[in-house]
């Protein structure tokens, strides 16, 4: 595959969107050989929970051991290759069991038991062969109890694949008075019927809004102001859904930063702190936990995503993470997850919760807008109106800064330039 053919730096081959084997060649070269997001540590508390997940094309389970580490194992029996849990998740006590033949597990894969094993005497498969217990990720780490497996051996550490996206977790994390987040169990699942793609360039694209959202934008715009000439209080959610209408002047004032690795940050737009009793309540908490001068840092970090390329969006303002696991080249799934700060008070809960059911949500006027046009965009490029997509939008006029890429507009198609950057490299350019 000649990646210089679909890959220019103003604009892209409609193939990368549209081509299975061009999708096959991504899971072998991306998804399973780098770190890919398994979940938070507190779906899997007890020794024995396990929650299935898909890295790649991979059936996996993590897996919380007696010790209280976190394993991740091919949902494969190495017996005849049943998937050994049939669950999304659960407690399986203190071994996995094979529902086929009964072959048993230890809580890390390695084999337990083998039922009636005369039966392998003389033949290679016997306990001490490494072949008799179930595979685990090459790799497994965490950053701040966000877990993450790798299945090769060889390549950067969860840290250096982090790197600048790092501070996702540590803005989601330190705007806790206890360091420490905690997974809401439930989660929306929502198959999109687009590339994966589709959903990492529209995460930074600060063009779109005021179009696509202009409806929503506009009527939470007008609801604001009548309250406000009635002289009552306006609930924050819905600035939310207001602030999607911000002129294209505005939108063009919020900068993306885009990352060698195909990371990238929008800044903040929104304006997250209102002066009301809440806030007040939670801002002392923080400052009790770590004083005054880090309260201010920790709340003033200009951020609305970041982007982990090439499956992460995290929206650490408001506790929010999605991520992608493609499934065919026009098909992806997308988990919506959020996240309880520790010892924060409910009040500051509910506006993730209203974020998550306003915005994020499938069911909302602002997701719902975008899987439309998600939708569309995989057709439009499945036809021969034209051979490819355009990413020319302010090309030329960005500033790079040792390998980091500045949007000096901030709907300039930096952000799509550069995950295509990051791609070529990934493909073998
Ligand atoms: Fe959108």
């Amino acid at each position: 595959m000649d990646v210089s053919r679909l890959v220019e730096p103003d604009r892209v081959h409609r193939s990368v969107y549209t081509d299975p084997a061009i999708f096959d060649a991504e899971m072998e070269n991306i998804f399973e050989r780098i770190w890919v997001y398994c979940g938070h540590e507190s779906q899997v508390k007890a020794p024995g929970d396990y929650y299935a997940v898909t890295i790649g094309r991979q059936p996996m389970l993590m897996v919380r051991q007696p010790d209280g580490g976190i394993s991740v194992l091919y949902n494969r029996c190495p017996h005849r290759g049943v998937q050994v849990i049939g669950n999304r998740q659960g407690n399986t006590g203190s071994a996995l069991v094979c529902s086929y033949h009964a072959w048993s597990f230890h809580l890390d894969g390695s084999v337990r038991a083998i039922p009636l094993a005369a039966g392998y005497e003389n033949t290679r498969m016997t306990r001490d062969n490494p072949d008799c217990s179930m595979r685990r990720a090459a790799r497994v780490d965490s950053y701040r109890g966000f877990v993450f497996a790798c299945l090769v051996d060889e390549g950067p550490t969860l840290s250096e694949f982090l790197g600048e996206a790092k501070v996702a977790f540590d803005d989601m994390c330190d705007r806790s008075p206890e360091g420490e987040v905690e997974v809401v169990p439930i989660c929306h699942r929502v198959i999109q019927h687009s590339n994966w793609k589709f959903f990492m360039e529209n995460q930074l694209d600060a063009l779109h809004p005021s179009v696509t959202h202009q409806s929503t934008g506009i009527a939470a715009g007008r609801v604001e102001k009548r309250l406000k000439a009635q002289g009552e209080a306006v609930p924050l959610y819905y600035h939310y859904l207001s602030a999607f209408a911000s002129n294209f002047d505005q939108w063009d004032k919020v900068q993306t930063i885009n990352f060698p690795r195909g990371h990238g940050i929008l800044k903040a737009y929104m304006g997250l702190r209102p002066a009301d009793p809440d806030t007040r309540e939670y801002e002392a908490l923080l400052e009790r936990a770590y004083g005054k001068e880090k309260m201010e840092e920790y709340l003033s970090r200009s951020i609305h995503h970041v982007l982990v390329y090439p499956y992460l969006s995290v929206q650490s303002p408001l506790q929010q993470l999605r991520c992608m696991r493609p499934i065919s080249a026009d098909k992806t799934l997308s988990e919506i997850w959020h996240f309880r700060l520790k010892g924060a008070p409910e009040a500051i809960y509910r506006r993730s919760l209203w974020y998550y059911n306003l915005v994020n949500s499938p069911a909302t006027m602002i997701n719902a807008d975008d899987l439309e046009n998600w939708t569309k965009g995989q057709r439009g490029l499945e036809s021969k109106g034209m051979d490819w997509v355009s990413f020319h939008r302010w090309y030329g006029d960005d500033r790079e800064d040792n390998g980091v890429i500045y949007s000096n507009h901030g709907t300039s198609e930096a952000v799509m330039r550069n995950q295509f950057r990051a791609w070529s490299r990934y493909m073998g350019a």
